[in-house]
């Protein structure tokens, strides 16, 4: 393979597919991973042949994220870009939040992400080269009625500062991005009104686009951040600094 290769989990909508997007217009190889068939398979046939393949993966389940490892190695023989997108909300109050809420949250944001992050280690390290982009949210500094979702994203955040240390030697970089209110499918979800407040509350008074998530990602994909690892990048508005 010539092209560099990304891996993006959770591209068959949303923030993933715009990461996706930006990565074929950069010119990667891009390996779109999703449980949703019906959407990655859309999306493979758009970008075409020689730009992107569809496999489908639940990124929470060890031997799909084994499997999938060894599909990318076989077939294509390098890792240089694995961007952790794939994430779900179970929201409620803590009082009304079931421990399956809770549970499915964690297992797939924090344990997904870690599993396909120990695969991707294991390549990167003895190739002596890669980046990991995992997709965070400004939620993890607090945000009410998500205690299950800000605890697996504050568990991403530790677990990339973690692996900036383990992998820096090896000339692996390890960074987050932390969206905020981004209109996708799943804000496209809430109720007008509540959507509304949530964007007067912004420092900017807008809500951001899935462009703006991929370019973050992009920039950290590129070899002109070879010197930054380990932190955390907000595309949030401004919302991170306070409500406004
Ligand atoms: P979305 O719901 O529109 O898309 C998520 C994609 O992940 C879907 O295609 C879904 O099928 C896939 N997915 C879910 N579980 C999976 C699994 N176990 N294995 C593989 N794929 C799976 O979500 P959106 O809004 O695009 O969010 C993407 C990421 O950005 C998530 O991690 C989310 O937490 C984060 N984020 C989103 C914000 C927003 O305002 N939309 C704000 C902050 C963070």
């Amino acid at each position: 393979m010539n092209k560099k290769v990304v891996i993006i989990t959770g591209s068959a909508k949303g923030i993933g597919k715009a990461i996706s997007q930006r990565m074929v217009e950069e010119e990667y190889f891009v390996l779109l991973v999703d449980v949703d068939k019906k959407n990655g398979q859309v999306l493979e046939a758009a970008f075409g042949d020689g730009n992107a393949k569809f496999i489908p993966a639940n990124i929470s389940n060890e031997n799909d994220v084994a499997e999938l490892f060894r599909f990318v190695m076989d077939n294509y023989g390098r890792i240089d870009v694995l961007v952790n997108n794939a994430g779900i909300i179970r929201d409620h109050i803590i009082w009304k939040m079931t421990v399956d809420d809770f549970d499915e949250v964690i297992r797939v944001n924090l344990r997904g992400t870690w599993l396909m992050c120990r695969e991707a280690a294991k390549i990167m390290r003895k190739q002596k080269n890669g980046r990991i982009i995992n997709i965070a949210s400004r939620a993890w500094l607090g945000n009410a009625g998500q205690s299950n979702y800000a605890a697996s994203k504050a568990g991403i955040v530790g677990l990339t500062r973690v692996l900036a240390l383990e992998l820096g030697k090896y000339n692996v970089f390890v960074n987050t991005v932390a969206p905020g209110l981004i209109d996708t499918p799943l804000t496209q979800a809430l109720p007008d009104d509540v959507k509304q407040k949530l964007i007067d509350t912004q420092p900017t008074k807008s809500i951001g686009k899935p462009e703006d998530v991929a370019h973050a990602v992009a920039f950290l994909s590129s070899d002109r951040t070879r010197f930054i690892t380990g932190q955390i990048l907000y595309v949030d508005g401004g919302k991170s600094v306070g409500a406004a």
